[in-house]
């Protein structure tokens, strides 16, 4: 945890890089990240937690596929959603998002199991906010 008031609008205005998240304080054992949007991420899973999404600014689409059927579901600026573990998910964004993600620290962003990461995803389980 950070005993500082963090203020999320300085916070992503510390960083442009998309599908990078930044540690912004951790609760217990969670992360809370966050993270620029734009394009597409990678089809992958997290096996053994759910992952949370706040969009602050913009909007997302975030593709799910369970159960051999495959949906998506749009996240309006506010708008909060939870992919259940074992969910295989895809985030993408047409245009720049800004988004709050909850999850255990130690979560890598492309999950346990992914398809090839392009250069454009970074593969982490979070950055530290620089400032
Ligand atoms: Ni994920």
């Amino acid at each position: 945890m950070s005993d500082e008031v963090i203020g999320l609008r300085d916070a992503l205005a510390t960083f442009d890089e998309v599908w990078s998240p930044r540690i912004a304080t951790r609760v217990n054992d969670y992360d809370v990240r966050i993270a620029k949007f734009e394009g597409e991420h990678v089809w992958h899973v997290h096996e053994d937690t759910d992952e949370f999404f706040l969009v602050i600014d913009g909007e997302i689409t975030i593709g799910l596929r369970e159960d051999g059927a495959e949906r998506s579901v749009n996240l309006p600026q506010g708008s909060v959603f939870v992919v259940p573990k074992g969910v295989e998910h895809k985030p993408s964004a047409v245009k720049r998002a800004s988004v709050l993600l909850f999850e255990p620290s130690g979560t890598l962003s492309v999950g346990d199991r992914h398809e090839d990461v392009p250069d454009h995803v970074d593969a982490t389980v979070g950055h530290q906010l620089t400032r």
